[in-house]
């Protein structure tokens, strides 16, 4: 349930007036606090204070209230009746659906073929991952797409590579037969991970070598047969290692491991949409469509469709991609994630999707996010200064999550210590502001103090046990709380809200915030009001076991949504 939206509903309802709820920062003078009468006042020309002296008994009239006072200048405090309140915390950890559920596309993940996962790709797989179960949790119809890397640039330089390798291997020969059996033509998976690092160094230096890469791109584009059979050879091993990473990171399966091979399908048919339209120009033996507008203030360069070797770029597969989205999903909006610097490229497509009159501009959406760096403040690299891999972060928070094990003297299994780490790993990047960069500490990260996912861990296993040692409980009818009771009542009642706001904005900080927040009051619960200490009454004892019970089911649900396992024991 969503207390505030229930509270803030009723009392506009009661007002005739559409007026903001607060939430106090210090609860003491009230749960939630109204500016309604300042206003209606400023509307009417009224003195703000006289008008809350005439409204504040019909507040004091609605059911749920137990008192309302007025502050300052004229706001209303307001304080829920604790027998309401229990019989709400009930309904706590229910999810509202959303009032208009929508078929949303959500692009994020989005792997290139032979270059292995690395850091840049950790916020689009950890936090896309999120917002694909926040708006399934809504009711919202999500549709994830992994828009693989798997046509363009790479390809050609990897497939250039391999033959630089194997000269003597027969992909690259005119008299290629298709039908030939080259089961016996292998590539170690660790291996491909390094081919495309090279060749691209290469490419810089070696001129002919990026022209004859950038042909086979092209003749691969157009279905040439060896470069093909090749291609099929190494795609699948490439998709299973980055299978291997999307697990280890638990994340929900894709719905599609569409990329962008699949959009280069519907090339031929864009292509002739734009042609009708006019929209295709002809640039230095390029084709090219115009997005530029007068009132643009910044560069707007056109968007490249087939460059001048008569290949298809990215900016164009994304194009066919979304043509694709439409014909298949027909979905209301189409939410990509990636890193801001792909900000221009996502603005020109939204410019040809308007063009194609395929999306309104608001159906599309881009959420740029910021860069992990060092503690220098420079995009993290590793130790040989190169850029991190995704599996060797995994790894490092993974050595660092068992010296902090270590240290605690705790003692517990590999299986423990890998959700201890991956926790650490998500809960860290889920909890800052999606949009701005953040420094990767794996030794703070994994602490067990402060705002880890380990803390919250720790908090749901507390939890738990509390739960298992209690054995079953009565629910009692009624309850009067203390403050440290009231407080985590009032927080968990909040989580419905939360859940809506993080998918509306677009913020996973707040879920993961929230949960931080959470796990406080649940601690300074657990610390001044025991439990199951033996001279603790029997009613007071159901009424803590019945708020752990609630607690521990918002917690769950709260740790699912953010992709985290709790293990049985910390
Ligand atoms: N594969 C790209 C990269 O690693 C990201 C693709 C994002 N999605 C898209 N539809 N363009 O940078």
């Amino acid at each position: 349930m969503n207390l505030y939206k229930y509270v803030s509903e009723k009392i506009n309802e009661k007002l005739g007036f559409d007026a903001k709820l607060e939430i106090p920062r210090n609860r003491e003078f009230g749960d939630f606090s109204t500016n309604a009468a300042m206003v209606m006042a400023r509307s009417a020309g009224k003195n703000p204070r006289e008008l809350a002296t005439d409204i504040l008994p019909k507040i004091q009239e609605l059911d749920f209230v137990e008192s309302a006072s007025i502050a300052g200048p004229g706001f209303i405090n307001l304080k829920i009746r604790d027998d309401f309140l229990w019989r709400a915390a009930h309904t706590a950890a229910s999810i509202t659906p959303a009032a208009t559920p929508l078929v949303i596309d959500m692009d994020y993940g989005a792997y290139n073929v032979a270059k292995s996962l690395h850091i840049g790709h950790m916020r689009t797989s950890i936090v896309g991952d999120v917002l694909y179960r926040l708006g399934r949790a809504l009711g919202h119809k999500m549709i994830s797409y992994n828009h693989i890397g798997d046509w363009g640039r790479p390809m050609g330089l990897v497939i250039a590579w391999i033959e630089k390798l194997h000269p003597d291997w027969p992909f690259f020969g005119v008299n290629f037969d298709p039908r030939g059996d080259y089961s016996k033509y292998t590539i170690d998976p660790r291996e491909l991970d390094t081919y495309y690092p090279k060749a691209s160094a290469l490419a810089k230096e070696d001129e002919a070598f990026l022209a004859h890469a950038q042909q086979i791109t092209a003749e691969l584009q157009n279905g040439h047969a060896g470069y093909t059979a090749l291609y099929n050879i190494f795609l699948p091993i490439a998709l299973a290692s980055m299978d291997r990473t999307i697990k280890s990171l638990n994340i929900v399966p894709f719905d599609n491991d569409l990329g962008e091979r699949n959009a280069a399908k519907y090339t031929k048919d864009v292509e002739k949409i734009l042609r009708d339209k006019n929209l295709l120009e002809p640039s230095d033996g390029a084709e090219v469509v115009v997005v530029k507008r007068d009132e643009d203030k910044k560069p707007m360069p056109p968007v490249m469709f087939y460059n001048s070797r008569g290949a298809v770029t990215y900016d164009a597969t994304d194009i066919m991609a979304l043509y694709y989205r439409k014909k298949t999903d027909n979905p209301d909006k189409v939410i990509y994630l990636t890193d801001k610097r792909q900000s221009l490229h996502f603005e020109q497509l939204f410019r040809v999707a308007e063009l194609l009159k395929m999306f309104p501009a608001d159906a599309l959406e881009h959420i740029g996010y910021g860069t992990i760096n060092g503690a220098d403040g420079k995009p993290f690299k590793t130790r040989d200064g190169n850029v991190a891999e995704l599996n060797d972060i995994i790894e490092m928070v993974g050595v660092a999550a068992r010296e902090r094990v270590a240290e605690s003297g705790k003692k517990l299994d590999d299986e423990t210590i890998d959700m201890i780490a991956l926790a650490a790993l998500k809960f860290n990047d889920l909890s800052h502001d999606l949009r701005a960069d953040y420094i990767f500490d794996p030794a703070q990260i994994t602490s067990f103090e402060g705002r880890t996912g380990p803390y919250i861990l720790y908090t749901a296993v507390r939890l738990n046990s509390v739960l298992r040692r209690a054995g079953k409980f009565a629910t009692p009818d009624t309850a009067k709380f203390e403050s440290d009771e009231r407080n985590l009542i009032m927080e968990l009642l909040d989580f419905d809200r939360t859940v809506q706001s993080a998918f509306d904005s677009r913020a996973t900080d707040l879920v993961a915030n929230y949960t931080y927040d959470l796990c406080q009051l649940i601690n300074t619960f657990y610390h001044n009001c025991p439990i199951l200490r033996e001279d603790i009454p029997a009613d007071t004892r159901a009424t803590r076991l019945t708020l752990v019970q609630i607690a521990t089911d918002v917690l769950t649900k709260a740790l699912d949504l953010m992709g985290l396992k709790i293990p049985n024991e910390m």
